[in-house]
């Protein structure tokens, strides 16, 4: 009995005190070992009890992943379940930043939230801090007299914090960041069960993420990749060296996502580098940046023919300031790739200014320079283009003026035809490739004369019928000369109906009104103010006032009357300049 009462008061006395003492000399054997089993099981039961919750916490996990993608929103949810699951007040997920110098709070879960979401700590600073920086857990049981608690922290959010759990994010291969529970909701002390299923939770979460960053990569790489894909094609479908330039400006700062890009053309006979600046709405204006071979970042690329990544332009010994003060622009960072046809080296490509303040990665280095190796392509092909134009062009004046010198009396007049033909089309909004068409087919628009014999083309008396009906046979042999050339198929119509008239009494087909193509009703303007305005050694040329008294009278019967509006308005503006100026 005595036995028996020592017993009762011991075993009170255990249950008073935080740590049962469960070594008992007193106690038999038997009671020991039934004790013994009891803690076992409680110890087992707790385990279960974690183990399915840990399944249902995963099962969750994965249908909230099956059903978002958005990673913010995902751990958003994640983190519910993380304190929900571990009976906890509050807690923060935390995740490095791109820099990997700052740990981010992503998630804020509990009182808090709204006070630090967003704040940012240093890596390897704090608990949570030091957890992201080690790679390994940490408990504090005092957090108040912790060494690594972050005071500044804690004084701002104002919440009673006793205990910290906190666990890395651990990927394949590196930290991430770390999660960090705070108080138990019961009052109790975080246990070893708590800490391994925090971890095993937090494995979970950053597989998820990077996962997540694996998707966001691949994303980002197939949507830059088509973007390349789509500006390739654009760059490729202009042969105009300054249409190519402009869109490989546009592309480098839609591609790279910047503020503004550059494209810089070496001119190999100064040795020198050379941008275009647009001024003006139309940018039709254009000043001229000119740099040394070897001078700036740009001029370094060029020489060296090797990209940079620039993180800080002024702290670059390279940056060349006067591109700025000339732009008026602020360089922060910037990429400079070389642009190369068949390993020569033929301009500098730049990125300026990553947007959003942040800075630009490798992965940003590689895209420019695929997008430098499309821009060298289409740069040669528009040079290669514009050569070719060049001296076909040139080809085509050399053989008007053969034909002008023929006639003495008529020199000088394809030249003037042309520019008042250019002149006319300033007011009437042609499209590049009009503009084109109608300056051939003004050079070209008497080529067909060298089909008329010289005692017809350089009489110097008046012309009989029969020698003007051979002199009306121009426009035709100058179709049969150049309708073997396909490309001269737009500007054929021109120089074939230069002498058609708006009332169907011209030649050769007797066309009227709006069925004469337009860049053949300029040209007849043009060529007649110019016969009207020249000498002929049987009659002198009229003055210029007289002659556009003249086109006055004939429009809408010889001339398209809109035609001479718009060459009257060009005259006025001082842009047609007859020989009698
Ligand atoms: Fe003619
Ligand atoms: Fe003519």
């Amino acid at each position: 009995m005595k036995k028996k009462a020592r017993k009762t008061a011991r075993t009170k006395k255990s249950k008073n005190e935080s740590e049962p003492n469960f070594r008992d000399d007193d106690l038999s054997l038997a009671e020991q070992e039934a004790i013994d089993l009891k803690f076992e099981l409680s110890r087992l039961k707790e385990k279960i009890r974690i183990q399915e919750a840990e399944l249902d916490v995963f099962r969750e996990m994965s249908n909230i992943c099956s059903s978002s993608f958005e990673l913010d929103h995902l751990l958003d949810r994640y983190m519910d379940l993380v304190l929900k699951i571990m009976r906890s007040e509050a807690g923060t997920l935390y995740l490095t930043d791109e820099s990997k110098k700052d740990l981010i709070f992503n998630v804020v879960k509990g009182k808090v939230k709204k006070k630090i979401t967003g704040m940012r700590i240093g890596l390897g600073e704090g608990i949570a801090g030091w957890v992201a920086q080690q790679g390994r857990p940490y408990v504090a049981t005092d957090v108040k007299n912790d060494p690594r608690w972050l005071r500044e922290v804690g004084d701002r959010i104002k919440f009673d914090i006793r205990d910290i759990l906190c666990v890395p994010l651990r990927t394949s291969n590196k930290t991430i960041g770390s999660i960090e529970i705070i108080n138990k909701m019961d009052g109790k002390s975080f246990q070893r069960e708590d800490l391994e299923l925090l971890i095993s939770l937090a494995n979970q979460i950053a597989m998820v993420i990077e996962n997540a960053h694996l998707l966001l990569d691949k994303e980002k790489t197939l949507s830059q990749l088509s973007g390349l894909t789509a500006i390739s094609a654009l760059l490729s479908s202009s042969l105009d060296p300054r249409v190519v330039r402009r869109r490989t400006m546009e592309a480098a700062t839609q591609l790279m996502d910047c503020e503004t890009g550059s494209l810089f053309l070496i001119d190999e006979e100064n040795n020198e580098l050379y941008f275009e600046v647009a001024l003006g709405e139309k940018g039709e204006k254009v000043k001229q940046i000119r740099l040394k071979m070897g001078e700036g970042i740009a001029g370094w690329v060029a020489q060296h023919g090797k990209p940079l990544l620039i993180a800080d332009a002024t702290k670059d010994s390279r940056w060349f300031r006067k591109a700025d003060r000339t732009s008026k622009f602020v360089t922060r960072n910037m990429l400079c790739v070389p642009v190369k046809v068949k390993d020569k080296v033929i301009g500098v490509l730049e990125a300026i200014n990553k947007h959003n303040g942040a800075t630009f990665t490798q992965e940003d280095l590689e895209l420019l320079n695929s997008l430098a190796n499309e821009v060298g392509i289409a740069i040669d092909n528009a040079n290669l283009y514009e050569e070719k134009r060049n001296t076909f062009l040139q080809t085509a004046e050399a053989l008007a003026d053969a034909i002008d010198k023929r006639d003495p009396y008529t020199g000088g007049h394809t030249k003037r035809v042309t520019s008042f033909s250019l002149a006319m089309a300033k007011y009437l909004d042609l499209d590049p490739a009009d503009s084109e068409n109608l300056k051939l087919a003004a050079i070209l628009h008497d080529i067909g004369k060298i089909g008329i014999p010289d005692d017809v083309l350089r009489k110097k008396s008046k012309l009989t019928d029969t020698e003007f009906d051979s002199i009306k046979k121009h426009p035709i042999f100058g179709y049969e000369i150049m309708s073997h050339i396909k490309s001269l198929k737009d500007v054929i119509p021109g120089m074939r109906y230069h002498h058609e008239r708006p009332d169907g009494k011209g030649y050769p087909e007797r066309l009227k009104g709006d069925k004469i193509p337009l860049i053949a009703r300029i040209i007849s303007i043009a060529d007649t103010f110019d016969a009207m305005t020249s000498d002929r050694p049987y009659r002198k040329g009229l003055s210029d006032e007289e002659a556009l008294n003249e086109l006055k009278r004939c429009a809408g019967t010889q001339l398209d009357p809109m035609l001479v509006k718009i060459f009257l308005k060009a005259y006025q503006k001082g842009e047609i300049a007859s020989q009698k100026k």
